[in-house]
């Protein structure tokens, strides 16, 4: 059934109050879930998030044969020891991109995986080549047949190698840190992305016996070995730093006081620069930033904000950012670095009364202060789908925001946490 979310926006005013704990991050979770092929026992994980891509990825997972049970809300356990097969569900792949990091560890194990092309938020091309290039280069055969790439491990198993990816690929090295702890021989992966939520899952596989160095830098190191144990332990997913970051943008559009709790706010010091350099005012304290809003301004003529990799501005914070430069007086620019076709949605804040002129499909000029008023939109990604929550918000009147799939891809009980800090918003199913 398809739902939507109704807002009633604030109409610029500041008034949202109370906290927000942030849960544990998507893009962690998923991998150390994936990771769960490459132990001989099974693994624990707590503080998963209860998003849809967590489910699909156990959908994923128990298709081939895992045993994947919900201990408590947000306490997973995953025994992958006896996997009947290794083809990934073609629907199932196509849903999600994270689907993607499974060939690693299957591969490694089965010495044998089949796979579509991944599916994900259309947010640019996506490639795979870095894929296909590494698993040629551990020793594999690959070839395509019904639209799927079937990928064969060499006799006696995968080889280790040294790799300079073209560029950094947060899933490709998560991907082949797995594939290399069951290689023979040692890896070396040089310009890896540097993301915490890959150094987290390094150190829970380090934990339980992996030998990898170098995670968090551009060049890590693995010593292949044999199947992991987990001996029980449980891996703690480290706080979304998306998430945490987007509600900080909320609280700096429309809050009197927000406290976002439980984050780590060295996960996104790049946003909170920006954003302090644009008026905002922003406490950081451990485990916790409390923010307060109040009137933005351009700091400086032609203002320039750039997506990077980690430790950069993470892209997946480009779309409620804009909006936020909808809101702050003076002319910036966003310049998407990743991901091509990553400003589109900026149409729809258009039609809300946004000023933004498009260059071309990576760079736009915002021109604020302008009000929102209140639309029918449509989230085209889970990203730009939370921004258009932070843009009916802080908006003038009622929006609808439809497809509230994608924001549940991502995000756990959005409407729910948004309400306690004062948000006007319902879900209500599609006529
Ligand atoms: N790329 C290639 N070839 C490849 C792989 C990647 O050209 O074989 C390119 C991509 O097209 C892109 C760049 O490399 O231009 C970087 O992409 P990357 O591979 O790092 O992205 P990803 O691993 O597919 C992850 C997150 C994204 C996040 C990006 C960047 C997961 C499941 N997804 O994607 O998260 O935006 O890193 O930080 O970890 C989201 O959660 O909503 C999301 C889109």
């Amino acid at each position: 059934m398809k739902e939507n979310f109704l807002i009633e926006g604030l109409g610029g005013k500041y008034s949202l109050s109370g906290e927000i704990k942030i849960g544990g991050a998507k893009n962690a979770a998923l991998k150390v879930m994936a990771s769960s092929i490459l132990f001989e026992d099974g693994i624990r994980l707590g503080n998963v998030p209860e998003i849809e891509d967590v489910y699909r990825m156990n959908e994923l997972l128990s298709d081939m044969g895992a045993k994947v049970k919900k201990e408590a809300p947000h306490k997973y356990s995953i025994d992958a020891s006896a996997l009947k097969h290794s083809d990934l569900d073609y629907q199932l792949s196509k849903r999600m991109r994270a689907s993607i990091v499974l060939t690693g560890p299957l591969l490694g194990r089965r010495k044998k995986v089949s796979f579509p092309h991944p599916g994900g938020c259309v947010i640019g091309a996506r490639p795979i080549d870095l894929f296909l290039e590494g698993f040629k280069k551990m020793g594999a055969k690959i070839k395509v047949k019904d639209k799927r790439y079937v990928i064969t491990a060499p006799e006696g198993g995968l080889r280790g190698m040294e790799m300079f990816f073209g560029l950094q690929s947060v899933t490709a090295t998560e991907t082949f840190m797995m594939a290399a702890t069951l290689a023979k021989g040692k890896t070396i992966l040089k310009n890896c992305a540097m993301e915490p939520e890959i150094k987290s899952l390094a150190d829970y596989l380090s934990a339980c016996g992996a030998k990898i160095k170098g995670a968090g830098g551009t060049t890590i190191e693995i010593e292949g070995g044999g199947l992991l144990k987990s001996g029980g332990g449980t891996y703690e997913t480290v706080p979304d730093r998306i998430e945490a970051g987007s509600f900080l943008i909320l609280g700096a559009c429309a809050g009197k006081k927000l406290s976002i709790t439980n984050c780590r706010p060295e996960h996104f010091e790049a946003l909170i620069g920006v954003l302090r350099e644009l008026g905002a005012k922003i406490e950081v304290g451990k485990n916790k930033v409390v923010v307060r809003g109040g009137p933005l301004k351009v700091p400086e003529p032609e203002y320039q904000v750039k997506t990077h990799e980690y430790p950069g501005l993470a892209t997946d914070l480009q779309a409620p950012l804009v909006v936020l430069l909808t809101q702050a007086e003076g002319e910036s620019r966003i310049h998407e670095t990743i991901f091509e076709g990553r400003l589109a949605y900026t149409q729809d804040l258009v039609k809300m009364g946004a000023n933004i002129t498009m260059w071309d499909s990576n760079r736009a000029t915002i021109k604020g202060k302008t009000p929102l008023r209140g639309k029918e939109l449509e989230g085209p990604d889970i990203r730009a789908g939370l921004a258009f929550v932070i843009a009916a918000i802080v908006a003038e009147g009622r929006s609808i925001i439809s497809n509230v799939y994608l924001i549940d891809r991502g995000y756990e009980n959005v409407e729910k946490r948004l309400s306690a800090v004062g948000v006007k918003i319902k879900r209500t199913a599609n006529r």
